[in-house]
């Protein structure tokens, strides 16, 4: 449970909506262990044939609170994205994100664990890993470059440069782009559509057009270790101090 996650569930579509405008949704501990629980259940539950993830506000999320970070990388570097990381990519039921703003680090990498995306025309997509001195999560090192090619994916991974929604369409990171005032509209429509088809079908079209990546697993597990490892790193506690501190971060020091 967190008050920041919002779960409501009718006609066979669970939705899952982040709740923390004031911090443009980045999420906490709380919020991840919520979402992995909402996928947990939706795939128990033999009512929800389709899962809808969203945000409230102007951003859908921008990704891991780097304060969670920072207390993190005081620790042993365990991230709270551990549980949820593997629920999202094993859903067997469809999942749609009708992405309402800025996706910004797992923001943007959980998408490529979604089977279809809306965004309204104001969303951006930004992955940046190494500016705050880590590396890529949720098998977006392996999916990213699968989706749009390696040169697109260094782009977005190695230099952490954004992308709008158009061009993430263009691109085919994503399905549509729509109006603001559209964009529930249209996603709600889809889920709808495939909480009328038959689910055992859907399940397995889901799992036949998601194999063929055998390497995912040990890719998201190698990426986990290695993310652990940079968070306790001095380069990533620059970054985090200068984002509390509201300044540039300077690497120069670091070899
Ligand atoms: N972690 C923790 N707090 C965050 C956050 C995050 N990922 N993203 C935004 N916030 C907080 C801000 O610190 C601010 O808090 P405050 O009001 O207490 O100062 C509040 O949310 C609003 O954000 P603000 O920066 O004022 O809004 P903005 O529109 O000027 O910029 C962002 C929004 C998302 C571009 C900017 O906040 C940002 O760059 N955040 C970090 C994104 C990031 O690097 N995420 C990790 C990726 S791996």
């Amino acid at each position: 449970m967190s008050e920041h996650v919002v779960i409501t569930s009718a006609n066979g579509v669970l939705e899952i909506r982040l709740n923390r405008p004031e911090k443009k949704n980045a999420l906490t501990r709380a919020m991840y262990n919520a979402m992995a629980d909402a996928f947990v259940a939706a795939d128990a539950e033999p009512a929800v044939r389709a899962v809808l993830l969203t945000g409230t506000g102007d951003a859908f999320t921008s990704g891991n609170d780097i304060s969670d970070f920072r207390a993190r990388s005081e620790g042993n570097g365990e991230t709270s994205a551990s549980r949820f990381l593997p629920t999202i990519a094993s859903l067997a039921k469809p999942l749609i994100a009708a992405v309402n703003g800025m996706a910004i680090g797992i923001g943007t990498t959980m998408l490529m664990h979604c089977d279809l995306i809306v965004a309204a025309k104001s969303a951006t997509f930004r992955m940046p890993f190494t500016p705050l001195g880590l590396v890529p999560e949720a098998g977006s090192s392996l999916l990213v470059p699968l989706a749009i090619g390696h040169r697109r994916a260094s782009a977005m991974l190695l230099l952490g440069e954004g992308i709008d929604a158009a061009t993430a369409a263009e691109w085919g990171l994503i399905n549509q782009v729509v109006d603001a005032d559209e964009l529930m509209p249209r996603a709600r429509a889809m889920a709808a559509r495939l909480a009328a088809l038959p689910p055992e079908a859907v399940r397995q079209t889901k799992a036949l057009i998601k194999t063929g990546k055998p390497d995912l697993p040990g890719r998201m597990a190698e990426e986990i270790e290695l993310f652990r490892r940079r968070v306790v790193s001095p380069e990533a506690k620059e970054a985090f101090t200068a984002f509390a501190e509201k300044r540039k971060p300077d690497f120069s020091r670091f070899s």
